[in-house]
């Protein structure tokens, strides 16, 4: 894997609007993942080499964020909000048998790579739980058949 040249170009004009080189990493690493759908290894080491740290410093922004990704992703991802308000209201239910409709566990991605399952905490819409996120979209006072439906619907 390698960053492209346009990936590239754009990571320098980041670096070019921050004081200091490092403050560019987090629209570096968005930028890094659109193109390549998760920062490997060995993209670490390009960025690191980019900035002037370490890879693992490079990592350790990836695994503090949850919008990065360490490893290949499914093309839709399903956040199931399981804070307390949501799981109130149905959230843990509704992610045990998302999980079992789906044969996956949270973090899995399934066999034809269409979806990856996971959890979340609050997303913010607690009035409207449960919910879950696919993307950017939200789905609020979900039941089951709802999410099944709405999760059969993705490409
Ligand atoms: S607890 Fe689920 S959105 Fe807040």
């Amino acid at each position: 894997m390698v960053i492209s040249e346009e990936i590239r170009a754009k990571i320098d004009a980041e670096i070019a609007k921050y004081p200091v080189k490092r403050g560019a990493l987090l629209p570096a690493l968005h930028l890094v993942q659109s193109e390549h759908g998760y920062i490997s290894n060995e993209l670490a080491k390009e960025l690191g080499e980019l900035f002037e740290i370490r890879p693992i410093e490079v990592m350790e922004v990836v695994s503090f964020y949850n919008m990065f990704y360490d490893s290949p992703q499914g093309r839709h991802h399903v956040y199931v909000c399981t804070n307390l308000p949501c799981s109130l209201r149905g959230g843990r239910d509704l992610l045990r048998q998302l999980e079992s409709h789906l044969g996956l566990k949270p973090g899995q991605t399934s066999a034809d790579g269409r979806i990856t399952l996971n959890h979340e905490e609050c997303l913010g819409a607690c009035g409207y739980a449960p919910m879950m996120r696919v993307g950017a979209q939200y789905y609020e006072n979900l039941d089951l058949e709802q999410a099944k439906k709405i999760l059969s619907e993705l490409e």
